[in-house]
């Protein structure tokens, strides 16, 4: 099963991409956690990366297509995967269908979360993560709360704020998604790969309609 998630910041990719690939047992590819941890190790991709995602601007083509390029050939992706965060433009969903033809293979189902602007802000600026790399829960201060606060209710280790999750950058995220990203969604419509799920309500509903949406239209075999 290959599946892509489309959706605005916020509109709850990550936390519903995790669920899935436990569920299903694939692995959930997040282009912006891969970026981060090539900032964090700094390497070349990250040192270019860095100063895009500062601005809240979407890095260069060539490092994604390259990133994704190399997971999507390898072993670990060999029964289906989950795309969260890539592509990101029509030049990145382009040199996706070409890698896919190599590898002959297809997408499933393209999803789009579908949220109202008016609830991306207060998701985007109350996400809090868990600085633990291995356990890297997502939190939110008012909607998923840890118990103890600042601390991971898993691990115990202590919850950090992504650097771009600040108020000051999410207008700018927001319109290089307007810009760039959301022309995707026509772009997969016209393939008629393209689900709508609403990304408003409870995480577990939001699951639900997903798995739903999956099995009825998607033809999913596990
Ligand atoms: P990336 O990390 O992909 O960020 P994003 O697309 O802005 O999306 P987010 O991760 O912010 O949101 P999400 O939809 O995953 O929401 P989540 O589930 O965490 O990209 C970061 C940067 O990297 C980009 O700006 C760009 O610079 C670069 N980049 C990445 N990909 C690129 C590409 N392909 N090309 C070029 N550049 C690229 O949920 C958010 C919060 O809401 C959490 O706290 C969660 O607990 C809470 N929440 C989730 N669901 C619900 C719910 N139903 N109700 C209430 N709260 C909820
Ligand atoms: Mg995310």
């Amino acid at each position: 099963m290959r599946i892509l998630f489309l959706g605005a910041p916020g509109a709850g990719k990550g936390t519903q991409c995790k669920r899935l690939a436990a569920k299903l047992n694939l692995p959930h590819l997040s282009s912006g956690d891969l970026l981060r941890e090539a900032v964090k190790q700094g390497t070349p991709a990250g040192v270019a990366a860095k100063g895009f995602m500062d601005k809240g601007q979407l890095v260069t083509d060539a490092i994604l297509i390259d990133m994704f390029r190399e997971r999507l050939s390898g072993p670990s992706c060999a029964n289906g995967f989950i795309l969260d965060g890539f592509p990101r433009n029509i030049a990145q969903a382009k040199a996706l269908d070409s890698l896919l033809e190599e590898l002959n293979a297809q997408l499933n189902c393209v999803i789009n979360l579908e949220v109202d602007d008016s609830l991306l802000s207060d998701r985007i600026t109350g996400r809090r993560t868990c600085g633990n790399k291995a356990c890297a829960q997502v939190f939110h201060i008012k909607f998923a709360p840890p118990k103890k606060e600042g601390i991971c209710d898993d691990c115990g280790a202590e919850l950090t704020q992504r650097s771009d999750d600040k108020e000051d950058l999410v207008a700018a995220r927001l319109k290089t998604y307007r810009e760039q990203t959301q022309p995707l969604i026509e772009y997969y419509g016209g393939k008629g790969s393209l689900q709508t799920v609403s990304g408003e309500g409870e995480p577990d509903q939001i699951f639900e309609a997903i798995m739903t949406t999956l099995n009825t239209n998607c033809l999913i075999k596990k």
